[in-house]
């Protein structure tokens, strides 16, 4: 979603401003701004569409000269992608760029249209900027206060005005922002990697405190004008791993990478064998308590809840419920103290998921969060945290976040089986033994990248396909589907193959592809049946399945193989395969694979 960046320094602010965008990118937009105090006034240059749109308008036309300014990459909402609706928005007093949605903005707007302000643009965004000028008297502070009380949703703002030129002024509340700070130099940015080649430090700004940032210092105050201290923060984040460290793209980089985003996130919660979750507060004690669990995610990291209600049901013999964040939230769900929430979130980030958790802690629950970016809202805001160790996720197609969300998944279900005395010692060693050799195996599974390069060949003409499976392998044909539909564009849907003769079979015709997981021993008659099902109807049948899976002549038109673990374990193998085949059909169609249209990495809006 937006993606926010500003500068106070030395440097030439339009090039640093530039740049920072740049490492944004991943974050999905459709424009792009800056505004740039020069000479005492506020020079805003935008333009709809890719980065590179901006550079070439004031390479070609005019560049802003200056040390203090704010940037914007725009995922439009109110109003569509064009020159006019990008931010900065603002008047002759006040520029902004914002991320986030502002709920009420069309009363505001209202206010002050008969106040006598009039609007250019579509955004939600505008009537903030127009609001923060018409409360501004002179002291920046008092006119964020004022307008901070009078809107509703979510925010996170770099603010520039005209009366102090060499200042950003700043304030979020549930969308994310942080403070570089640099040597004489500082910084806004709304994700770290943004500010990481010029300084590793920052500060987390919480909700309503207000920052103003000048190029020698910061200073921060809460909504009552108390001045605020605050530590500094340093990333450890590895500037090489945003970058495409040779492979052509972020997703196949990213594919590749897990391998070690696995082994980084079990190795340290394996403790003489067993699995130990205590880093959080997750004790064999509270575990053996727990009634039931909910597990509430958005997309691919809703796919990892589903295999954690696999396991964990089928181990732990606990209740567990998955739902997607936006539903949750307003279905009305029957939580009890006794429950856990828990959420998955590769960004920690995501509105939906984050919504969810407030819903839980409304209803006296508590929330454990399974979160990738430290520091992100969601780690901040649950009750325990247990980190996946994937590292950036750059690549708007989740890929690595899933198999560490699932690696997690997993322990869990053997600590909670063990705790609960439905594994003994010796079986949850076992379990947690196997688990440890996924890393290896996930290696070698990636000797299927070539064979799936060319089932992706055989899919690229394809309108539409069809992903099957039953059990575990259902929740990976969600998750195949998904990855295939919202980067090739190809449409896709998943089904449980059981449920296939209900409805939408008719949708198969001569040489439509099918594509099945197929791993699971005690559904693997029946799900053959259905495999024959849609090949007798003209289906074009690729299955996924365990290395060695006989069958029959004639029903499979291609069989991609990965190495045979036993079936609980699967999921963490045959999902290669499936994001492999959704990353060559992409690539083979030419289109734009890290960044596809209309999509973000990180859902900061409902
Ligand atoms: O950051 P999150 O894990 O909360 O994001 C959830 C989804 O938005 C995300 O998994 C999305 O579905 C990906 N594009 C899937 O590849």
């Amino acid at each position: 979603m937006c993606g926010i960046v500003g500068y106070a320094g030395d440097r030439d602010c339009t090039e640093v401003l530039l740049d920072s965008l740049t490492k944004l990118e991943y974050r999905g937009y459709d424009s792009a701004g800056i505004a740039v105090f020069e000479n005492g006034k506020i020079t805003v240059e935008k333009s709809k569409g890719e980065l590179k749109n901006l550079r070439k308008k004031i390479e070609e036309n005019y560049k802003p000269e200056g040390h203090c300014g704010i940037g914007h990459t725009r995922w439009a909402t109110h109003g569509e992608p064009s020159d006019i609706n990008s931010h900065p928005h603002g008047s002759k007093r006040v520029s902004i760029v914002h991320n986030g949605i502002i709920e009420n903005y069309k009363d505001i707007k209202k206010f002050l249209a008969r106040k006598g302000y009039t609007f250019e643009s579509e955004t939600d965004t505008e009537t903030v900027a127009k609001l923060l000028d018409y409360y501004y008297h002179g002291d920046p502070i008092d006119a964020i206060i004022k307008t901070l009380a009078d809107v509703r949703g979510a925010y996170a703002l770099g603010i520039l005005f005209k009366d102090y030129p060499d200042c950003i002024f700043s304030v979020r509340k549930d969308s994310p922002l942080i403070i570089g700070v640099g040597e004489n130099e500082n910084f806004i940015a709304s994700d770290v990697p943004a500010i990481l080649q010029y300084t590793r430090k920052y500060y987390l700004l919480e909700e309503n405190e207000i920052a103003t940032i000048k190029a020698d210092r910061v200073e921060f105050c809460d909504i009552h004008r108390q001045e605020l201290i605050k530590e500094v923060q340093e990333s450890n984040l590895d500037m090489d791993a945003a970058e495409k460290g040779g492979y052509e793209h972020f997703m196949l980089k990213e594919i590749h990478e897990q391998t070690n985003a696995v082994k980084t996130t079990i190795a340290p919660r394996i403790v003489n064998g067993m699995p130990d979750l205590s880093e959080c507060g997750l004790s064999i004690e509270k575990l053996k308590k727990y009634r039931k669990l909910f597990i509430v995610a958005c997309g691919t990291a809703m796919h990892a809840g589903m295999v954690g209600k696999y396991v964990i049901e089928k181990l732990a013999r606990t209740e567990v419920t998955v739902d997607i964040a936006s539903e949750f939230r307003y279905r009305d769900p029957i939580i009890e103290k006794e429950d856990l929430v828990i959420v998955i979130s590769q960004s920690g980030e995501t509105a939906d998921t984050k919504a969810a958790l407030h819903l839980a802690h409304d209803r006296g629950a508590k929330v454990l969060a399974v979160v990738n970016v430290k520091g992100s809202s969601i780690a901040r805001e649950a009750d325990m945290v247990l980190y996946t160790h994937a590292g950036p996720e750059i690549s708007v197609a989740s890929t690595k976040a899933f198999s560490v969300q699932m690696s997690v998944m997993y322990l869990l279900a053997f600590e909670m089986a063990y705790a609960k005395g439905h594994i003994d010692e010796a079986e949850c060693k076992r379990l947690t033994a196997a688990l440890t050799d996924i890393p290896e195996k996930i290696e070698q599974t990636m000797q299927c990248e070539k064979k799936c390069k060319y089932v992706a060949s055989k899919l690229i003409t394809a309108t539409s396909l069809l992903y099957i499976g039953r059990g575990l392998d259902y929740a990976l044909s969600m998750e195949g589907s998904l990855k295939l539909k919202e980067i090739s564009y190809i449409h896709s849907e998943s089904y449980a193959a059981g449920e296939l003769k209900h409805g939408t079979i008719s949708l198969v015709e001569d040489g439509m592809p099918v594509i099945s997981v197929a791993t699971q021993s005690d559904l693997m008659e029946k799900m053959v049946s259905n495999i024959v099902e849609v090949k007798s109807r003209g289906a074009f049948t690729i299955t996924v399945c365990k290395e060695g899976t006989e069958f029959s002549d004639g029903i499979m038109d291609e069989i991609i193989e990965v190495p045979a673990l036993e079936d609980v374990l699967m999921p963490m193998l045959t999902v290669i395969p499936l994001q492999l085949v959704a990353y060559y059909t992409t690539v083979l169609k030419g289109l734009n694979v890290d960044k596809p249209r209309n999509l973000a990495k990180s859902v900061t809006v409902e």
